[in-house]
């Protein structure tokens, strides 16, 4: 199986070791759940890693956008996690669950004034600044408060992640942060140390997500370095702290590779020390951003099957009760998925489909090229595996289709942490 919380028993799939088929009665499809105990597992290797590798003070920081909702932030509270926000609204939930901001870093490439004046108001830690006109706004508002504010700047480092496009963000051309090649980096960082409000307290990279290509993140760690090591030998400034961002690939299909997360960390912080140690420079406080490797096989939505269309010599089409609104990655980036029928694991999987969902347009597809039991019909559920990230959050009410509700499981247990979405809560907004 791609992940260990996934087992068979009894010819029904079992998630968390819970039976899905009683979890899709109990709380109707289509459900997205959630392995509350593998996202607790994740976070602890990766604070193990971090401590192992950098010492007590470099925290990994939780990516919320991979998923954002109330509990999911009282969870990285309590497994001693720093938290990656990117609007208000991510601010506003993590505020909501009594998360302490102080450990907060706000990103994003295009903060409003309204968004800064929020932050700041509810005691963001740190700022991380896209480009020199956000830090012209934290400067301003900052200073209106009369306040100093914690500020690291994004940098671009210049490296191509090969993964796809939409993701890929640390090159030179990217819409984020600010390039080291082009000479913007330096002017920007000097801009930053002249503003009597902000404090420059580090650079951060992201060069892209799911990310397997072996040294990606030791070679942005190298040119990020190397770029301290050129302000403190132009500017006499040493930044203390480098955060390197997100991106570490998950398995989706089986022919995805694992990474295990302690030891790509201690590969990167061998690429750190000895980087350093050419550079005459101390090892700085490092953080990274995960997301998607906290929270993905964490996941896995349950749908049940309503039409299944055979059009004979050329396709065949298992129509489920969601879709491109609770998971748009296919639709979006040709995303692999692994499928199961999840009440007919023991049966020969020999028919060959579409799984689809129910919106009106022709790419609301979930997978193609789906090996299912020929049996498969009405009222039988499928399971897509590893949805923990990047579905939830980049679910839309298309179509008028509510959003499907968050069930956690934890210790055999199972609880509602965000509702289904009712007809009512769809026009809530409609005046
Ligand atoms: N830090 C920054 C600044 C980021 O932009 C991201 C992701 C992360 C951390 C977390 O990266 P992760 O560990 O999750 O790969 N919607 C796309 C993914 C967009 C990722 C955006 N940034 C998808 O569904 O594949």
């Amino acid at each position: 199986m791609i992940c260990n919380n996934i087992t068979v028993q009894n010819g029904i799939l079992h998630f968390a070791g819970q039976d899905t088929t009683k979890l899709a009665e109990k709380y109707g499809t289509p459900l997205y759940l959630m392995d509350e105990d593998k996202i607790r597992e994740k976070c602890r290797a990766y604070k193990h890693a971090f401590e192992k590798n950098f010492g007590p003070s470099a925290q990994p920081l939780y990516a919320s956008k991979a998923c954002c909702f109330k509990r999911i932030y009282e969870i990285m509270k309590e497994e001693g996690m720093g938290i990656d926000v990117v609007s208000s609204g991510e601010i506003y939930t993590a505020l909501k669950a009594g998360f302490d901001l102080s450990q907060a870093y706000f990103h994003s490439n295009n903060k409003t004034d309204a968004d800064i004046s929020y932050a700041i108001e509810n005691g963001i830690g740190y700022f991380v600044a896209d480009n020199i006109e956000e830090v012209k706004a934290v400067e301003a508002e900052a200073a209106r408060r009369g306040i100093t504010q914690k500020l690291l700047l994004r940098l671009t480092p210049g490296i191509d992640p090969h993964t796809y496009e939409a993701v890929a963000t640390g090159k030179v051309d990217s819409k984020f942060g600010t390039a080291i090649e082009t000479g913007q980096a330096i002017e920007i960082t000097k801009f930053t140390l002249e503003q009597p409000h902000v404090e420059l307290v580090g650079f951060h990279c992201h060069v892209g997500s799911q990310v397997f290509e072996e040294d990606i993140f030791e070679r942005a760690a190298v040119v990020m370095l190397e770029f301290i090591a050129e302000v403190k030998e132009t500017l006499s400034y040493t930044v203390p702290m480098l955060d390197l961002g997100g991106g570490y690939g998950v398995r989706y299909v089986e022919s995805d590779p694992y990474l295990d997360i302690e030891t790509k960390v201690s590969q990167v912080a061998e690429a750190i020390k000895s980087a350093c140690t050419r550079l005459g420079i101390d090892v700085p406080e490092i953080h990274m951003e995960p997301g998607r490797s906290i929270v993905a096989d964490a996941g896995m939505t349950l749908y049940t099957v309503g039409t299944v269309k055979k059009i004979p010599g050329y396709k065949n089409y298992v129509s489920i009760d969601g879709g491109m609104t609770d998971n748009p990655r296919f639709a979006l980036y040709g995303s692999s998925y692994t499928c199961f029928l999840a009440n007919k694991m023991d049966e020969a999987n020999d028919f060959e489909c579409s799984v689809v969902g129910r919106c009106c347009e022709s790419g609301d597809i979930i997978q193609e090229h789906v090996m299912m039991p020929a049996s498969v019909g009405r009222n039988d559920i499928v399971a897509v595996c590893t949805t923990g990230a990047y579905n939830y959050t980049m679910a839309s009410n298309y179509n008028r289709v509510g959003r499907p509700p968050v069930v956690m499981l934890s210790g055999g247990d199972s609880y509602v942490a965000v509702r289904r979405e009712s007809l009512e809560d769809l026009c809530r907004n409609d005046l």
